[in-house]
Protein backbone atom coordinates (compact mmCIF):
# COMPACT_ATOMS: atom_id res chain seq x y z
CA UNK A 1 0.00 0.00 0.00
CA UNK A 2 1.08 3.74 -0.91
CA UNK A 3 2.13 5.33 2.43
CA UNK A 4 0.09 8.47 2.98
CA UNK A 5 2.09 10.33 5.25
CA UNK A 6 5.73 10.58 6.33
CA UNK A 7 5.36 8.06 9.29
CA UNK A 8 4.31 5.32 7.39
CA UNK A 9 7.10 5.79 5.34
CA UNK A 10 9.08 5.38 8.48
CA UNK A 11 7.29 2.27 9.33
CA UNK A 12 8.27 0.98 6.00
CA UNK A 13 11.67 1.73 5.98
CA UNK A 14 12.80 0.08 9.30
CA UNK A 15 11.03 -2.84 7.93
CA UNK A 16 14.09 -2.46 4.76
CA UNK A 17 16.64 -1.07 6.50
CA UNK A 18 19.60 -3.41 7.62
CA UNK A 19 19.51 -2.76 11.95
CA UNK A 20 23.26 -1.40 11.46
CA UNK A 21 21.93 1.70 9.07
CA UNK A 22 18.91 1.93 10.94
CA UNK A 23 20.82 2.68 14.36
CA UNK A 24 22.98 5.23 12.30
CA UNK A 25 20.10 7.01 10.95
CA UNK A 26 17.52 7.09 13.65
CA UNK A 27 19.82 7.87 16.47
CA UNK A 28 20.10 10.91 18.34
CA UNK A 29 22.59 11.62 21.50
CA UNK A 30 22.99 10.61 25.24
CA UNK A 31 19.67 9.77 26.18
CA UNK A 32 18.07 11.67 22.86
CA UNK A 33 16.24 14.61 25.14
CA UNK A 34 16.65 16.90 22.40
CA UNK A 35 15.49 14.47 20.01
CA UNK A 36 12.22 13.94 21.12
CA UNK A 37 12.02 17.54 21.55
CA UNK A 38 12.29 18.57 18.06
CA UNK A 39 8.81 16.73 18.20
CA UNK A 40 7.04 17.49 21.31
CA UNK A 41 7.55 20.87 20.88
CA UNK A 42 6.07 21.48 17.24
CA UNK A 43 3.04 20.02 19.02
CA UNK A 44 3.26 22.17 21.57
CA UNK A 45 2.50 25.31 19.17
CA UNK A 46 -1.31 26.39 18.18
CA UNK A 47 -2.47 27.45 15.33
CA UNK A 48 -4.24 30.75 14.81
CA UNK A 49 -6.25 30.47 11.57
CA UNK A 50 -7.92 33.07 9.84
CA UNK A 51 -10.88 33.04 8.39
CA UNK A 52 -13.08 34.25 5.17
CA UNK A 53 -10.31 34.32 3.09
CA UNK A 54 -10.35 33.84 -0.20
CA UNK A 55 -8.05 30.26 -0.48
CA UNK A 56 -8.95 29.38 -4.24
CA UNK A 57 -5.17 29.06 -4.92
CA UNK A 58 -2.35 28.93 -2.84
CA UNK A 59 1.04 29.81 -4.12
CA UNK A 60 3.51 27.88 -1.81
CA UNK A 61 6.71 28.89 -4.24
CA UNK A 62 9.65 30.95 -3.43
CA UNK A 63 13.22 31.32 -3.04
CA UNK A 64 16.44 30.48 -1.41
CA UNK A 65 19.20 32.99 -1.71
CA UNK A 66 17.63 33.87 -5.05
CA UNK A 67 17.27 30.29 -6.31
CA UNK A 68 13.47 29.75 -7.23
CA UNK A 69 11.93 26.66 -5.41
CA UNK A 70 8.77 24.89 -5.36
CA UNK A 71 8.32 25.04 -2.20
CA UNK A 72 9.72 26.07 1.00
CA UNK A 73 10.99 22.67 2.37
CA UNK A 74 14.10 21.27 1.31
CA UNK A 75 16.65 18.30 1.47
CA UNK A 76 19.01 18.72 4.13
CA UNK A 77 21.95 17.18 3.96
CA UNK A 78 22.95 13.55 5.20
CA UNK A 79 25.76 10.88 4.84
CA UNK A 80 26.17 7.63 3.09
CA UNK A 81 22.55 7.54 1.31
CA UNK A 82 23.84 4.10 -0.77
CA UNK A 83 23.25 2.84 2.57
CA UNK A 84 19.35 3.36 1.55
CA UNK A 85 19.55 2.79 -1.31
CA UNK A 86 22.49 1.59 -4.29
CA UNK A 87 21.42 4.51 -6.35
CA UNK A 88 21.92 6.84 -3.16
CA UNK A 89 22.42 10.48 -3.85
CA UNK A 90 22.01 10.07 -7.19
CA UNK A 91 18.38 9.04 -6.47
CA UNK A 92 17.85 11.63 -3.62
CA UNK A 93 18.98 14.46 -6.47
CA UNK A 94 16.59 12.82 -9.42
CA UNK A 95 13.63 12.48 -6.70
CA UNK A 96 14.51 15.96 -4.98
CA UNK A 97 14.05 17.54 -8.40
CA UNK A 98 11.14 16.05 -9.72
CA UNK A 99 9.31 17.74 -6.82
CA UNK A 100 10.94 20.89 -7.13
CA UNK A 101 12.60 21.20 -4.04
CA UNK A 102 15.95 22.18 -3.31
CA UNK A 103 18.81 19.26 -2.13
CA UNK A 104 21.84 19.98 -0.54
CA UNK A 105 24.47 17.31 -1.37
CA UNK A 106 26.43 16.10 2.09
CA UNK A 107 30.53 16.45 2.14
CA UNK A 108 30.02 12.73 2.74
CA UNK A 109 28.00 11.09 0.17
CA UNK A 110 28.34 7.61 -1.28
CA UNK A 111 28.34 8.91 -5.08
CA UNK A 112 31.02 12.30 -5.72
CA UNK A 113 29.54 15.86 -5.59
CA UNK A 114 29.69 15.87 -9.34
CA UNK A 115 28.03 12.77 -10.49
CA UNK A 116 25.11 14.02 -8.01
CA UNK A 117 25.29 17.37 -9.86
CA UNK A 118 24.48 15.50 -13.28
CA UNK A 119 22.05 13.92 -11.84
CA UNK A 120 20.14 16.81 -10.71
CA UNK A 121 20.69 17.86 -13.84
CA UNK A 122 19.66 15.45 -15.99
CA UNK A 123 16.46 15.18 -13.83
CA UNK A 124 15.29 19.09 -14.32
CA UNK A 125 14.90 21.08 -11.71
CA UNK A 126 11.38 23.38 -11.59
CA UNK A 127 12.85 26.05 -13.43
CA UNK A 128 15.27 23.76 -15.28
CA UNK A 129 18.27 24.40 -13.13
CA UNK A 130 18.73 22.18 -10.73
CA UNK A 131 18.25 23.99 -7.05
CA UNK A 132 21.76 22.22 -5.74
CA UNK A 133 23.58 23.46 -2.36
CA UNK A 134 27.08 21.73 -1.21
CA UNK A 135 27.62 21.03 3.06
CA UNK A 136 31.26 21.24 4.03
CA UNK A 137 32.58 19.52 6.32
CA UNK A 138 35.88 20.64 7.52
CA UNK A 139 38.80 18.50 8.48
CA UNK A 140 42.51 19.34 9.53
CA UNK A 141 43.68 19.01 6.08
CA UNK A 142 42.79 22.29 4.95
CA UNK A 143 43.71 21.71 1.36
CA UNK A 144 40.87 19.44 1.12
CA UNK A 145 38.47 21.80 1.96
CA UNK A 146 39.69 24.14 -0.77
CA UNK A 147 39.61 21.53 -3.14
CA UNK A 148 35.59 20.47 -1.93
CA UNK A 149 34.32 24.05 -2.34
CA UNK A 150 36.43 24.37 -5.82
CA UNK A 151 35.17 21.55 -7.18
CA UNK A 152 31.51 22.12 -5.42
CA UNK A 153 31.53 25.78 -7.27
CA UNK A 154 33.06 24.29 -10.49
CA UNK A 155 29.89 21.61 -10.71
CA UNK A 156 27.23 24.56 -10.40
CA UNK A 157 26.57 24.18 -7.00
CA UNK A 158 24.92 27.52 -5.45
CA UNK A 159 25.82 27.59 -1.90
CA UNK A 160 28.28 26.51 0.40
CA UNK A 161 26.29 24.88 3.44
CA UNK A 162 29.47 24.97 6.36
CA UNK A 163 28.08 22.95 9.40
CA UNK A 164 29.10 24.31 12.94
CA UNK A 165 28.28 21.98 14.92
CA UNK A 166 30.12 18.75 14.49
CA UNK A 167 33.71 19.86 15.93
CA UNK A 168 33.34 16.18 16.85
CA UNK A 169 30.70 13.46 16.90
CA UNK A 170 27.95 13.04 19.43
CA UNK A 171 27.56 10.31 21.58
CA UNK A 172 25.73 8.10 19.79
CA UNK A 173 24.94 5.31 21.84
CA UNK A 174 22.83 2.86 19.11
CA UNK A 175 25.60 3.23 16.94
CA UNK A 176 28.09 2.50 19.52
CA UNK A 177 26.50 -0.36 20.45
CA UNK A 178 26.15 -1.27 16.82
CA UNK A 179 29.80 -0.96 16.04
CA UNK A 180 30.62 -3.24 19.24
CA UNK A 181 28.56 -5.99 17.47
CA UNK A 182 29.29 -5.43 13.78
CA UNK A 183 32.18 -3.37 13.70
CA UNK A 184 33.03 -1.43 10.45
CA UNK A 185 31.46 1.08 8.27
CA UNK A 186 27.36 0.80 7.53
CA UNK A 187 26.56 -1.29 4.60
CA UNK A 188 27.62 0.52 1.28
CA UNK A 189 29.57 2.76 3.26
CA UNK A 190 31.89 4.33 0.66
CA UNK A 191 33.20 8.48 0.67
CA UNK A 192 32.11 9.01 -2.60
CA UNK A 193 34.30 12.88 -2.22
CA UNK A 194 37.18 11.58 -1.27
CA UNK A 195 40.12 9.44 -3.20
CA UNK A 196 40.45 6.86 -0.74
CA UNK A 197 36.74 6.37 -0.20
CA UNK A 198 37.22 7.05 3.55
CA UNK A 199 35.53 10.25 4.96
CA UNK A 200 38.13 12.86 5.03
CA UNK A 201 40.68 10.86 3.16
CA UNK A 202 41.38 9.58 6.77
CA UNK A 203 41.75 13.69 7.83
CA UNK A 204 40.36 13.79 11.17
CA UNK A 205 37.67 16.84 11.72
CA UNK A 206 38.88 20.23 12.52
CA UNK A 207 38.16 21.06 15.82
CA UNK A 208 39.25 24.42 15.66
CA UNK A 209 36.99 26.18 13.23
CA UNK A 210 36.61 29.65 14.29
CA UNK A 211 34.73 32.72 12.96
CA UNK A 212 38.26 33.18 11.18
CA UNK A 213 37.56 30.23 9.67
CA UNK A 214 33.89 31.42 8.12
CA UNK A 215 36.19 34.92 6.78
CA UNK A 216 38.75 32.75 5.15
CA UNK A 217 36.24 30.92 3.45
CA UNK A 218 34.22 33.69 2.32
CA UNK A 219 37.65 34.43 0.89
CA UNK A 220 37.78 31.67 -1.03
CA UNK A 221 34.81 31.36 -3.01
CA UNK A 222 32.18 33.77 -4.08
CA UNK A 223 29.35 31.17 -3.36
CA UNK A 224 27.22 32.53 -0.61
CA UNK A 225 27.61 30.75 2.64
CA UNK A 226 25.19 29.31 4.98
CA UNK A 227 25.96 28.02 8.65
CA UNK A 228 24.56 25.49 9.74
CA UNK A 229 23.87 24.58 13.35
CA UNK A 230 22.87 27.55 14.93
CA UNK A 231 20.93 27.95 18.11
CA UNK A 232 21.40 31.22 19.79
CA UNK A 233 20.85 34.88 19.24
CA UNK A 234 24.66 35.53 20.06
CA UNK A 235 25.64 33.05 17.29
CA UNK A 236 22.73 34.14 14.70
CA UNK A 237 24.33 38.24 15.34
CA UNK A 238 28.02 36.97 14.96
CA UNK A 239 26.52 35.39 11.89
CA UNK A 240 25.51 38.47 10.20
CA UNK A 241 28.52 40.35 11.51
CA UNK A 242 30.60 37.96 9.38
CA UNK A 243 28.60 37.96 6.23
CA UNK A 244 27.08 35.21 5.54
CA UNK A 245 23.97 34.72 4.00
CA UNK A 246 22.25 32.09 5.82
CA UNK A 247 21.56 30.26 8.87
CA UNK A 248 20.62 26.99 9.66
CA UNK A 249 18.82 26.71 12.87
CA UNK A 250 19.52 23.02 13.77
CA UNK A 251 20.54 20.83 16.11
CA UNK A 252 21.86 18.02 14.02
CA UNK A 253 18.66 15.83 14.18
CA UNK A 254 19.66 15.49 17.92
CA UNK A 255 22.66 13.97 17.00
CA UNK A 256 25.53 16.16 18.73
CA UNK A 257 24.71 18.40 22.12
CA UNK A 258 21.92 16.41 24.05
CA UNK A 259 19.65 18.86 25.85
CA UNK A 260 19.59 22.20 23.56
CA UNK A 261 16.54 23.47 22.96
CA UNK A 262 14.08 22.13 19.99
CA UNK A 263 15.26 24.00 16.76
CA UNK A 264 11.36 25.48 16.74
CA UNK A 265 11.71 26.74 20.04
CA UNK A 266 15.61 28.54 19.20
CA UNK A 267 14.17 29.55 15.93
CA UNK A 268 12.38 33.15 17.51
CA UNK A 269 15.48 34.46 19.03
CA UNK A 270 17.78 33.45 15.92
CA UNK A 271 15.19 35.26 13.54
CA UNK A 272 14.80 38.16 16.11
CA UNK A 273 18.74 38.59 15.93
CA UNK A 274 18.70 38.55 12.73
CA UNK A 275 16.06 41.03 12.44
CA UNK A 276 18.16 43.36 15.46
CA UNK A 277 21.41 43.35 13.45
CA UNK A 278 19.58 44.66 10.34
CA UNK A 279 20.67 41.64 8.67
CA UNK A 280 19.82 40.29 5.17
CA UNK A 281 20.47 36.75 6.23
CA UNK A 282 18.21 34.35 5.12
CA UNK A 283 17.09 32.07 8.55
CA UNK A 284 16.35 27.76 7.61
CA UNK A 285 15.18 25.76 10.27
CA UNK A 286 15.98 21.66 10.20
CA UNK A 287 15.06 18.75 12.80
CA UNK A 288 12.13 17.17 13.23
CA UNK A 289 9.93 18.58 10.53
CA UNK A 290 7.11 15.61 9.75
CA UNK A 291 3.78 17.26 8.78
CA UNK A 292 2.94 20.56 6.65
CA UNK A 293 1.53 22.28 10.35
CA UNK A 294 5.49 21.53 11.28
CA UNK A 295 6.30 23.49 8.27
CA UNK A 296 3.49 26.40 8.63
CA UNK A 297 4.99 26.43 12.49
CA UNK A 298 8.04 26.63 11.21
CA UNK A 299 7.51 29.96 8.50
CA UNK A 300 5.08 31.74 11.06
CA UNK A 301 8.12 32.25 13.04
CA UNK A 302 10.18 33.68 10.66
CA UNK A 303 11.80 30.49 9.04
CA UNK A 304 12.14 31.10 5.10
CA UNK A 305 12.10 27.26 4.63
CA UNK A 306 12.66 24.02 6.41
CA UNK A 307 14.90 21.41 5.34
CA UNK A 308 13.96 17.53 6.23
CA UNK A 309 16.48 14.87 6.95
CA UNK A 310 15.59 11.18 7.78
CA UNK A 311 12.20 11.20 6.30
CA UNK A 312 14.38 11.41 2.77
CA UNK A 313 15.94 8.94 3.59
CA UNK A 314 13.12 6.87 4.70
CA UNK A 315 11.62 7.59 1.08
CA UNK A 316 14.94 6.39 -0.46
CA UNK A 317 15.54 3.59 1.38
CA UNK A 318 11.17 2.39 0.53
CA UNK A 319 11.20 3.27 -3.15
CA UNK A 320 14.26 4.86 -4.70
CA UNK A 321 13.84 8.31 -6.52
CA UNK A 322 10.52 7.92 -6.63
CA UNK A 323 10.22 7.97 -2.67
CA UNK A 324 12.02 10.63 -2.05
CA UNK A 325 10.12 12.70 -4.65
CA UNK A 326 6.67 11.24 -2.77
CA UNK A 327 8.09 12.20 0.99
CA UNK A 328 8.14 15.68 -0.40
CA UNK A 329 5.02 15.68 -2.51
CA UNK A 330 3.38 14.54 1.13
CA UNK A 331 4.97 17.45 2.78
CA UNK A 332 4.00 19.53 0.14
CA UNK A 333 0.29 18.86 -0.66
CA UNK A 334 -0.16 18.53 3.21
CA UNK A 335 1.18 22.35 3.78
CA UNK A 336 -1.08 23.20 0.78
CA UNK A 337 -4.37 22.42 2.52
CA UNK A 338 -2.68 23.79 5.50
CA UNK A 339 -2.54 27.25 4.06
CA UNK A 340 -5.57 26.74 2.98
CA UNK A 341 -6.83 25.64 6.29
CA UNK A 342 -5.15 28.61 8.02
CA UNK A 343 -6.38 31.36 5.85
CA UNK A 344 -3.01 32.15 4.53
CA UNK A 345 -3.05 31.48 0.57
CA UNK A 346 0.95 33.13 0.22
CA UNK A 347 3.92 32.02 1.94
CA UNK A 348 4.39 36.06 2.27
CA UNK A 349 0.83 35.89 4.32
CA UNK A 350 2.17 33.31 7.11
CA UNK A 351 3.14 35.51 9.91
CA UNK A 352 4.29 35.17 13.19
CA UNK A 353 0.11 36.05 14.20
CA UNK A 354 -0.52 32.45 12.89
CA UNK A 355 1.01 30.52 16.02
CA UNK A 356 0.28 31.05 19.85
CA UNK A 357 3.55 29.78 21.97
CA UNK A 358 2.92 27.14 24.99
C1 LIG B 1 21.71 9.72 9.03
C2 LIG B 1 22.00 11.19 9.11
C3 LIG B 1 23.16 11.68 8.53
C4 LIG B 1 23.44 13.04 8.59
N1 LIG B 1 24.54 13.51 7.94
C5 LIG B 1 24.77 14.84 7.92
C6 LIG B 1 25.85 15.36 7.16
O1 LIG B 1 26.58 14.63 6.49
N2 LIG B 1 26.06 16.69 7.20
C7 LIG B 1 25.26 17.55 7.92
O2 LIG B 1 25.48 18.75 7.92
N3 LIG B 1 24.21 17.08 8.61
C8 LIG B 1 23.94 15.76 8.63
N4 LIG B 1 22.85 15.29 9.31
C9 LIG B 1 21.92 16.24 9.96
C10 LIG B 1 20.82 16.69 8.98
O3 LIG B 1 21.33 17.58 8.02
C11 LIG B 1 19.69 17.44 9.69
O4 LIG B 1 20.23 18.46 10.48
C12 LIG B 1 18.79 16.56 10.54
O5 LIG B 1 18.70 15.25 10.04
C13 LIG B 1 17.41 17.18 10.59
O6 LIG B 1 16.58 16.49 11.43
P1 LIG B 1 15.48 15.41 10.95
O7 LIG B 1 16.25 14.18 10.60
O8 LIG B 1 14.67 15.26 12.19
O9 LIG B 1 14.70 15.98 9.79
C14 LIG B 1 22.56 13.92 9.27
C15 LIG B 1 21.40 13.40 9.87
C16 LIG B 1 21.12 12.07 9.79
C17 LIG B 1 19.85 11.56 10.42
Amino acid sequence: MEPINVSEYEALARERIEAGVWAFYQGGSDDEVTLRANRSAFERIRLRPRVLVDVSSIDMGTTMLGTPVRMPIAVAPSASHAAAHPEGELATAHGAMVAGALMIASTVSNYPLEEIANAARAAGGYTGEAPLWFQLYMYEDTSLTVDLVQRAQAAGYRAIVLTVDLPRLGNREWDKRHNKLNPGPPQGYRAGNFKTGTDGDGSPFNQRLTWKTVDWLRGITPLPIVLKGILTAEDAALAVQHGVAGIVVSNHGGRQLDGVPATIEALPEVTAAVEQAGGKCEVYLDGGVRRGTDVLKALALGARAVLVGRPILWGLAVNGSAGVTSVLEILRSELELDMALAGRPTVASIDRTLVRLP
